[in-house]
């Protein structure tokens, strides 16, 4: 199993990304506000762009009204910086317009204050 400590708890808040590295691959790392981890490969599946560069958001219901928004899911969406497109960190990263699109996603664990990427 290859596994790379990517980052530490304390350099991630939650509600907020970082990009990092496991191997030669870039990778997202996630923290939900509930305070778990998450990681990607930080590259959109539309036309590649660096997702960190992106934001962290919530998701509009579908009884939003015109105007009026409803949100669920606040700070467990992955928005891409260039076109748009969302993703749901906890559902392993699938695209909301189209779930059979997902980010390439990796195990993580923690240690002590190590955030852990593995597969
Ligand atoms: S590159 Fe991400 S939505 Fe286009």
């Amino acid at each position: 199993m290859r596994e790379q400590v990517v980052c530490k708890t304390t350099d991630i808040q939650p509600g907020q990304m970082m990009e990092s590295v496991f191997g030669k691959q870039d990778v997202l790392v996630c923290r939900t506000p509930d305070g778990d981890f998450y990681a990607f490969r930080n590259q959109c599946t539309h036309q590649g762009a660096p997702l960190h560069k992106g934001m962290m958001c919530g998701a509009t219901t579908e009884q939003s009204e015109p105007g009026e928004y409803q949100y669920c899911h606040r700070g467990e969406i992955i928005r891409c910086p260039w076109h748009g497109r969302e993703f749901d960190i906890k559902n392993d990263g699938r695209m909301l317009a189209n779930p059979d699109k997902k980010l390439p996603s990796f195990k993580v664990r923690v240690e002590n204050e190590n955030v852990i990427v593995y597969k």
